[in-house]
């Protein structure tokens, strides 16, 4: 029996009411975190709480709010070890051309600019005392132009972007940032085709390409390892844990 990585830690972790954040949620319990777990849904926080009792702290809210943010940090405290982002919403398969201003605006405010608040808001702590981990969730989307519509495409795209930089700037102060880009997953993800075109264009891709689908579990397997000391010289990947997808 291995160790557990998380004792005395104290983790973040964004969409923890569902899917990867649950199961990442979860796993980080099992192995000793005090986990902060964010989610727009008080219900599913609820469930939570049910299943981790007092290992948990839990923040309801919509983290494009500064407001949340704010609530967030204060039930962290003043040690945060490690941030695991990810929380996001899909866009309806929009190509450019269909886009309206309402979906791009909640896709990037939600998938982009929340991750860059909460994480700039974390950073100091994992400064002070010269340690942290961040993890992003990105997408297969962050890969290619082929896997969603533009607003989700542009947001993850973005992660990948924000996580080089934040890894490049902060590795030397013993800050680690990484991303996991997910194939398809088993979740309450909504994602909707909402244009023809994008049907046309995408769904003969997704049928000859797609892999299997995979659990949330292993996707929280990764992102656990990441946040790790296990992968304490990883720093600036974009891991793809999408059964080979990004090979093909
Ligand atoms: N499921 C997939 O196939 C897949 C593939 C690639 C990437 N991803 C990414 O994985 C991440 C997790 O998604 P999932 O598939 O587990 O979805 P999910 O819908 O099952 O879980 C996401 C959780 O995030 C919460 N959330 C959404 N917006 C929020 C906000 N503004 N503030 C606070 N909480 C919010 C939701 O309430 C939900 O509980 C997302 O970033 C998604 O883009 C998922």
């Amino acid at each position: 029996m291995s160790e557990p990585r998380f004792t005395a830690r104290t983790v973040i972790v964004t969409g923890a009411g569902s899917g990867i954040g649950h199961a990442t949620a979860l796993q980080l319990a099992s192995e000793g975190a005090r986990v902060v777990a964010v989610d727009l849904s008080r219900e599913r926080l609820r469930h939570l709480e049910e299943e981790l009792g007092d290992q948990l702290i839990t923040v309801d809210g919509d983290l494009a709010d500064q407001l949340t943010i704010d609530r967030v940090m204060a039930a962290a405290g003043d040690q945060i070890d490690a941030v695991a982002n990810i929380a996001g919403i899909m866009d309806g398969f929009e190509p450019t051309a269909e886009i309206t201003d309402e979906t791009w605006d909640r896709v990037i405010a939600v998938n982009l600019t929340a991750m860059m608040k909460l994480t700039r808001a974390a950073l100091p702590s994992m400064l002070a005392r010269g340690r942290g981990a961040i993890v992003n969730v990105g997408s297969e989307a962050g890969l290619r132009g082929s896997a969603a519509g533009t607003p989700y495409t542009v947001s993850k795209h973005g992660v990948n972007g924000f996580t080089l930089s934040t890894a490049f700037f902060y590795t030397p102060k013993g800050v680690r940032c990484n991303a996991v880009a997910p194939g398809p997953v088993a979740t309450n993800i909504e994602a909707p085709f909402r244009s023809q075109w994008a049907q046309e264009r995408i769904g003969p891709i997704m049928q000859t390409t797609l892999p299997p689908v995979a659990r949330p579990e292993a996707l929280a397997a990764a992102i656990t390892w990441l946040l790790s000391d296990d992968a304490a010289d990883v720093s600036g990947a974009i891991l793809p844990v999408d059964g080979g997808w990004a090979a093909i």
